[in-house]
């Protein structure tokens, strides 16, 4: 990172610090500041609410749940760092990025890992593969309480689909902060251009970038469908958002008040995942009628041979991911359709 990045990242993080005190001041009640970059008629917004309204219910004399969407609090790397600090309570993150916070979180953002949606769901909600992961971050401040779904991610292009791997040969397409996602790209003969989610359409519509990959729901919830015509199942990853919480507020929290927030947790992430599945559907369906996007389905063959080597190159680099690789592995074998 560069001496300005450095230089701004801090002058975020105080000036956050700062603008959130004064709210802190004069209530009464103490404050949980969550911060996500999705809309409000986001899935992931609609989770939140529910949370809200469940804390408060059960705990409203002494807690209130602010909700900061949309970025309003800055990026998810920036986010993740306000919620280690203690600034922001809890955040949402895409497991993508969390891998610059701790190298265990690379294997969920492995391309081609899970072969179905439903290995993704049974892999993410068993603990024995999840739990060590998700509390194995205690010493970088915070830890994951429960995981959201952001569905498969797939390429969509400004100018032409993608049928082939030719067809993404030289172009600049638009990957999360993550070193995992960049070797991929690179892997599939593109050129990545890492930035932060609310950053895309803009350089799209700029020709700054050929076009990004993500699930349904950023055609619709964030314009991209108006600028990038061509939306091609590559099926290449299904990437969970994680979300953290700040592990002093949690270690704060007596008996009693764990059990709401635990309940809480289970809430936020049934509501989300119910609202998702309905949400993509109307996502595509609005994508294709009213603002022109064509849907397209090559075969994914020829995409999963390129990015294979990244398994064992991610494996060779960080050993201790071998065992949970395995088991999912294993559930892949013990869930595949004959
Ligand atoms: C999805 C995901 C977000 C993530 C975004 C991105 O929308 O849910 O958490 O930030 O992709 O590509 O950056």
């Amino acid at each position: 990172m560069n001496t300005f990045k450095r230089y701004f990242q801090l002058l975020l993080l105080i000036l956050v610090t700062v603008l959130l005190l004064p709210v802190n001041g004069v209530s009464a009640k103490e404050i949980i500041r969550v911060g996500h970059n999705q809309s409000t008629n986001h899935p992931t917004h609609m989770g939140m609410e529910a949370f809200k309204e469940y804390i408060e219910e059960n705990l409203g004399d002494k807690y209130e749940v602010q909700l900061f969407p949309s970025e309003l609090l800055g990026t998810q790397t920036n986010m993740v760092q306000l919620t280690q600090t203690g600034a922001v309570e809890m955040t949402v993150a895409s497991n993508s990025i969390l891998e610059t916070f701790n190298e265990q979180f690379q294997i969920f953002n492995l391309p081609y890992l899970f072969e179905s949606p439903e290995v993704y769901h049974a892999v993410m909600n068993d603990p024995e593969i999840v739990g060590p992961i998700f509390e194995g971050t205690k010493d970088s401040g915070f830890v994951v309480v429960a995981w959201l779904d952001a569905g498969t991610r797939n390429f969509y292009l400004v100018k032409h689909a993608v049928e082939n791997l030719q067809d993404l040969k030289g172009m600049k397409i638009r990957v999360q902060q993550s070193p995992t996602n960049v070797r991929m790209m690179s892997l599939l003969g593109g050129s990545a251009t890492p930035m932060g989610f609310g950053e895309v359409y803009t350089a799209m519509q700029s020709g700054v970038i050929d076009g990004a990959e993500n699930n349904e729901l950023a055609l619709t919830e964030n314009g991209h469908g108006d600028v990038a015509k061509y939306y091609s199942y590559t099926l290449h990853q299904m990437i969970p958002d994680e979300v953290i919480v700040n592990y002093n507020f949690l270690e704060n929290l007596n008996a009693e008040e764990r059990t709401v927030f635990d309940e809480g947790f289970q809430i936020l992430q049934d509501t989300q995942q119910i609202a998702w599945e309905e949400k993509v559907e109307e996502a595509i369906a609005y994508a294709k009628d009213h603002m022109g996007v064509q849907f397209n389905y090559p075969d994914i063959e020829p995409f999963r041979e390129a990015v294979m080597p990244l398994h064992e190159e991610v494996l060779g680099n960080t050993p201790s991911l071998k065992k949970i690789y395995e088991l999912i592995e294993a559930k892949n074998e013990s869930m595949r359709k004959e």
